[in-house]
């Protein structure tokens, strides 16, 4: 495993200020999960360190960067939709360069359709090659030619690409890149390529300077964080990593996703339990609750494995909360299949639960399984999964009613007057502030449980902010 050091090109950065001497603007929009947050963060600060200016519109921006996900074909759509609405921009504004970066472009198939139907886009790169963004915009000026390149399959890790973070007070950390399970719905191990893991001093170093900073709700991140640490000299795995970061003192939360059941341990919830910051909180995507359709899936446990590791955690941390994906209408899925569904969220008993119907994608092993059952089935299958979910979460949420909990305050909630946060184990909490909580954001805050309205807890600040 090779390890590389960004370095701030000059070279681009002397041409944009000579191209846009007005100064150069750069917009950002991130589509699908937490890792392109995260990438779309270090876009950013790779943009800053060439000297664009981050601003909010596409009006603005003489460069336009769209991060895209490939993990269901609807999100595709959208991205396209979103591109195509660029031409008139595009025609209208000379200088403006679009680029489209993201697990989308990792696919051969998408780079033809931009070169050959959406002149008009600048750039294409994947989401391992964001540290060579600078000399793609430098080619791109210098040579007056599109610069589309094609998926690739980097193997490397780039440390120190400068992050311009969304949140004062929240922050991700990726530990680890790519997946190597092949779940046979899956696009994610084509795009994003093989598992490798960061090093434990760089997560560390990382992670210090977030906890100096200030900040207080740090997330690590990989496709599959219970694989953490294989092939690396260091002989360390997932547990460890958590176990050293635990020990780095101040007053923050840990949390961690996605956590692949089938690797993880009663070993990673003895660490949690016993740890000082780290979240009770597991989010455990189960996908199905039919044995038959998760070796199907190829996921390589079974719903009796996947209860022993709930009631394991239940058992250690009686305040845990769950949540989980589950995807609805994989081919083949029986009735009989889809009840099995049901009956393991009424089991387990989740805070939340993100749910999806089966999207085909070309090249994964399931996309040349038959797939009779329709999609009007489907959606009336995941409609009465939303249903049984929100049965289940009130029975949660009646027994947290009269609890006082610690909130970190994350926003100011759609209604007026009130507050947002998250509890220790995660759940989110709508709170009436009290008198002196005018800058409450990013604090903690005691919270007394009063009810709850649909699926969120309401409560009532207590007192004092928390120390
Ligand atoms: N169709 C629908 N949902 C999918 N996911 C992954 N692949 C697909 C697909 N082809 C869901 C899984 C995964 C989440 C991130 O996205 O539930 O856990
Ligand atoms: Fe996709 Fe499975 Fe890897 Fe998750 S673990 S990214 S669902 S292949």
């Amino acid at each position: 495993m090779e390890y590389l050091t960004f370095t701030p090109d000059g070279e681009a950065a002397r041409l944009i200020a000579s191209a846009y001497p007005q100064g150069a603007k750069a917009y950002m929009r991130s589509f699908g999960c937490q890792q392109n947050v995260n990438d779309g963060e270090r876009i950013k600060g790779v943009l800053a360190s060439m000297g664009y200016m981050i601003c909010d519109s596409e009006e603005e921006a003489d460069l336009i960067v769209f991060n895209t996900c490939a993990v269901r074909e609807h999100a595709e759509q959208r991205v396209l939709g979103n591109i195509g609405a660029l031409k008139p921009l595009k025609e209208r504004k000379r200088g403006l360069m679009i680029a489209i970066c993201g697990c989308m472009v990792q696919q051969e198939a998408v780079v033809e359709k931009l070169r050959k139907s959406y002149p008009y886009v600048d750039i294409v790169f994947g989401p391992n090659a964001i540290d060579t963004l600078p000399g793609l915009i430098a080619r791109r000026l210098r040579e007056k030619k599109r610069v589309l390149l094609p998926p690739s399959q980097r193997t490397d890790i780039v440390e120190a690409l400068p992050a311009r973070r969304e949140s004062a007070f929240k922050a991700f950390i990726p530990i680890m890149y790519g997946c190597d399970n092949f779940c046979s719905y899956c696009i994610v191990p084509y795009v994003r390529g093989r598992e490798r893991s960061r090093r434990p001093a760089d997560v560390l170093a990382e992670f210090r300077s977030l906890v100096e900073q200030g900040y207080r709700d740090i997330t690590l991140l990989g496709q599959n964080v219970n694989s953490y640490g294989k092939g690396l000299e260091q002989p360390v795995d997932f547990g460890d990593l958590l176990t050293m970061l635990d020990a780095v003192p101040g007053d923050y939360r840990l949390r961690f996703m996605t956590s692949h059941p089938k690797d993880a341990t009663p070993k990673m919830i003895d660490i949690i339990a016993g740890s000082r910051h780290i979240s009770h909180h597991l989010h455990l995507p189960v996908q199905s609750g039919s044995d038959r359709i998760l070796r199907e899936m190829n996921r390589k446990y079974t719903r009796a494995d996947y209860l022993k590791l709930i009631a394991y955690a239940k058992e250690k941390m009686p305040d845990v909360s769950f949540t989980s994906d589950i995807l609805v209408g994989f081919p083949g899925e029986t009735e009989e299949d889809f009840e099995d569904t049901l009956s393991l969220v009424t089991e387990v008993g989740y805070m939340q639960l993100f749910t999806f119907i089966y999207s085909k994608r070309s090249g994964t092993r399931a996309a040349s399984l038959p797939d009779p059952v329709s999609y009007r089935e489907k959606t009336q299958r995941i409609a009465r999964l939303k249903e049984r979910q929100e049965a289940c979460v009130k029975t949660l949420l009646q027994g947290l009613t009269g609890t006082v909990q610690r909130v970190l305050v994350e926003e100011k909630s759609r209604f007026k007057g009130r507050l947002c946060g998250r509890m220790d184990n995660n759940c989110m909490v709508e709170f009436l502030p009290g008198p002196n909580m005018k800058n409450a954001v990013g604090e903690y805050q005691n919270v007394r449980i009063t009810g709850f309205r649909n699926s969120v807890l309401l409560g009532a600040a207590e007192d004092l902010p928390t120390k």
